[in-house]
């Protein structure tokens, strides 16, 4: 009889112990399966004596149903448990913030070139695309530059064909503007070239131009210093920006001259890295426009000056923002590009 409640006992504390349903299945084997214990209990009940039987037969079937209904209440808490737990995991908390996607911002580059385009919008210069694949004739022989011309070498490039290569410079945009319109007129041409420069502090392979041109009756090389010295102070924000107009060689222009600006880095103060400690940086070429160049593109020369210019935006934006190295434009760290938010 003792026997009996032990059993029952170590049965249902077993049965309120249990954490998980694959136990409670166990210990429903144990007790209540074929070969369970108490199922031995009441298979036992042949050797009990007659008289006993039915007393004892009660007894442990009683202590089966009130084992065998704890495990059912023991299983549906369990499963009630196990399923707000999967709900737990799986759920989706609606007042998290939400991740938020990276605030993209302008390259340097690109700001330079808004910049740049803003400036001679204001002034009166439409802005111009043509194309980055050109041909031989459009990039250099209009331009005055036939085969062989030892300026040539100063832009050697990528080729596509004999005849066809990626521009060297943005002036092609301007013999082609030449052919298809009638002066008077002024545009910038901004875009992509291309050289087989190395890239090293102050070259790439892949950089930009943005090309000037301006053809009319009047046009003087005085209109050309007022025009570029006036987008240099405004570019630099600085009215008191001294600005040079160098004596300089372009097949295209004549004559020609490379514009320097006042170190913005030491303002002529010499020992400098930015100016090689020269006080002076480089900026850009112009000239005016050879009447050669006029004439092949079809404008009278005796009739129509031009002037042009072309300047290298990578190196304004290196100068206006103080960046040692040209490389970092196109390095696509975060860390550089982050800073022009
Ligand atoms: C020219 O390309 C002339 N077509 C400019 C011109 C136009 C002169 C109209 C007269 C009239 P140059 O080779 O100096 O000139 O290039 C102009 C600018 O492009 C340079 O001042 C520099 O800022 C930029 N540049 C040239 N090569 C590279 C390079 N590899 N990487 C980055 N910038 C460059
Ligand atoms: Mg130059």
């Amino acid at each position: 009889m003792s026997e009996l409640e032990t059993l029952k006992a170590q049965a249902l504390a077993a049965v309120s112990a249990a954490s998980q349903l694959s136990d409670i299945e166990t210990l429903r084997v144990r007790y209540l399966g074929k070969k369970g214990e108490i199922t031995a209990l009441l298979k036992g009940l042949g050797q009990v004596s007659q008289e006993d039987r039915p007393k004892m037969g009660a007894l442990i079937n009683a202590v089966k149903a009130e084992v065998d209904d704890a495990i059912v209440e023991r299983r549906q808490v369990l499963e009630v448990e196990a399923e707000d737990q999967s709900a737990a995991a799986n759920a989706i908390d609606v007042t998290l913030p939400g991740r938020g996607t990276g605030r993209g911002a302008l390259h340097p580059v690109t700001l330079v070139l808004d910049r740049i385009e803003a400036f001679f919008k204001s002034v009166g210069f439409d802005t111009v695309y043509g194309p980055e694949i050109e041909d031989d004739y459009h990039n250099f022989e209009a331009l005055n530059l036939p085969e062989h011309h030892p300026a040539r070498a100063m832009h050697d490039t990528f080729y596509i064909t004999d005849s066809v290569l990626l521009r060297t410079h943005t002036s092609p945009v301007q013999v082609r503007t030449m052919e298809s319109r009638e002066p008077p007129f002024r545009i910038i041409c901004p875009g992509k070239t291309y050289r087989v420069d190395p890239p090293d502090p102050s070259h790439l392979p892949m950089f930009h131009q943005v090309e000037g041109l301006m053809v009319d009756e009047t046009c003087s090389f005085a209109d050309l210093k007022g025009i570029i010295t006036e987008f240099l102070r405004v570019f630099f924000e600085r009215d008191d920006l001294k600005v040079r107009f160098r004596p300089s060689y372009f097949p295209f222009t004549e004559p020609s001259a490379e514009v320097d600006v006042q170190c913005v880095h030491c303002l002529g103060k010499g020992h400098c890295r930015v100016c090689s400690s020269t006080g002076w940086l480089e900026v850009m070429g112009s000239g005016m426009v050879h009447p050669r160049v006029l004439e092949m593109s079809g404008i009278d020369s005796e009739r129509f000056l031009g002037f042009a210019f072309g300047m290298g935006p990578e190196r304004l934006a290196m100068l206006r923002y103080g960046v040692s190295d040209m490389r970092h434009f196109v390095d696509n760290d975060l860390r550089f590009l982050e800073q022009f938010r």
